[in-house]
């Protein structure tokens, strides 16, 4: 299939490092299409741990062309320093491309994400202060800077003066802090940075149709998921992108009639971190629900936050199916549930006495909804080392397929382990 899509479908760390690592065996190209470093995907290969943030997992492989598209927001300084970590480890970087048309992070913009989280009180919706939402705030008030901007200095220059004026008023006359120098940050931005982004900065979407039109295979990479998008997501309580299939090719600048394939990630139970409605939440110092956080090690990659646990929620991904047009569903982390004696299932909600069996469009009612579960059996044995469908203990199989059933999507792979070789092929049902 020449243009795949892996989208996560939950809230995020479902696990869309390990199958788009699986799946970039078979692909030229690997295109994130938004976010920036508050994405984490954690890759295990041959016993090492790589953390990515920025830079397309398929850069671990020599045959692929990572690029960053031009929805990502990038942080230069950040980018720099995982390849340069990259480097250490002995990867080469030097395929890497960057979107001239990804709009740059700066240090004002973290700085008023932490300023605008810490004056929301107890509506902060827990970001993670990566600058994140203020860049993509300056892209749509088009006072955006852009990677292209960093390879003509004057106009690099230009723009942040002219955007400095505003952001410096803000900052110490509403928040009373210190304003940023004009001049310290050109020669920062225009230094070292400028001399060594240069060579990565490219027409992405000529490089991605190129691909493609020579019959090449091309992954699309989300960052974060559907239920944290902008659009479709649990609103306000969302990242400030699209991480939804559409996302990609607004983010790469693909129509959707080149995409062959979309792949949805789900964890065999959920996690969130940062505030937002969590209908199937297992409460802190629920047994299960602490389980899960140890056994999966539920922790954020990126800033260490303990994840909020809950059981699968179907009314969720029957969501995720549809606004995403998913082929088909990638099943990660089931073996975190070897140890139980009971799994349960999300089948629809409860809000105010009446069942649902599709998402409430309503906020409200999502704040109020409550889960009716199906629980079925645990199967008691450890999957880990488990690699055909076959080997599966029948109460493994009756989870799958009672999912299967329920969100009416196939799932053709299962993560049963951290591990590049740990999953299993499955064949539809
Ligand atoms: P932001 O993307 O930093 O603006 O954060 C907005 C919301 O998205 C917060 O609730 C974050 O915790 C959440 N978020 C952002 N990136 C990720 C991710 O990669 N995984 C899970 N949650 C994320």
């Amino acid at each position: 299939m020449p243009a795949t899509i892996v989208v996560g479908t939950q809230w995020g760390d479902e696990g869309k490092g390990k199958f788009t690592d699986l799946f970039a065996k078979e692909m030229s190209m690997v295109v994130r299409y938004q976010g920036g470093h508050n994405a984490g995907h954690t890759l295990v290969v041959d016993g090492e741990s790589f953390a990515l943030q920025l830079v397309p997992s398929g850069v671990l492989y020599d045959h692929i062309v990572p690029v960053i598209g031009n929805g990502v927001v990038v942080d230069p300084v950040v980018l720099l320093a995982e390849v340069d970590m990259l480097t250490a480890k002995g990867v080469d970087c030097s395929r890497l491309r960057v979107s001239g048309n990804a709009h740059l992070i700066l240090p004002y913009h973290q700085e008023i994400d932490a300023l605008t989280e810490r004056y929301l009180g107890k509506n902060k919706l827990g970001t993670t202060k990566r600058g994140i939402g203020p860049s993509y705030a300056d892209k749509s008030t088009r006072v955006g800077i852009r990677v292209q901007d960093l390879l003509d200095p004057k106009i690099f220059r230009e723009k942040l003066e002219a955007v400095l004026e505003d952001k410096n008023q803000v900052l110490t006359r509403v928040y009373n802090r210190l304003p940023f120098d004009v001049d310290e940050l050109a020669e920062t931005y225009l230094g070292e940075v400028r001399d060594r982004m240069v060579p990565y900065v490219t027409d992405t979407v000529g490089l991605v149709h190129e691909a493609l039109e020579a019959g090449q295979h091309v992954l699309f990479e989300g960052a974060q998921a559907t239920f944290l998008d902008l659009d479709h997501g649990t609103y306000p309580f969302v990242t400030s992108s699209s991480p939804t299939a559409g996302g990609a090719c607004t983010g790469a600048g693909v129509g959707p009639r080149h995409i062959d394939r979309v792949v949805g990630i789900a964890k065999a139970y959920i996690t969130r971190v940062g505030a937002g409605p969590f209908v199937t939440e297992l409460p802190e110092g629920d047994p299960v629900g602490d389980h899960l956080v140890d056994v999966g090690h539920e922790y954020g990659t990126n800033t260490g936050r303990r994840r909020r646990p809950g059981w699968f929620d179907a009314v969720m991904m029957r969501q995720a199916v549809r606004v995403n047009s998913l082929s088909e569903i990638a099943l990660t982390k089931l073996d975190v549930l070897d140890q139980l004696d009971e799994v349960s299932v999300c089948v629809a909600y409860d809000v105010d006495g009446e069942r649902h069996e599709t998402l409430p469009y309503h906020q409200s009612d999502l704040h109020r909804a409550t889960p009716i579960c199906e629980t079925l059996p645990g199967w008691k044995t450890d999957l880990t080392a488990m690699t055909e469908p076959g080997d599966l203990p029948v109460e493994a199989r009756n989870y799958l397929d009672f999912l299967e059933d329920q969100v009416r999507c196939p799932i053709s792979l299962v993560g049963v382990g951290p591990g590049r070789e740990q999953f299993i092929h499955r064949t539809a049902s």
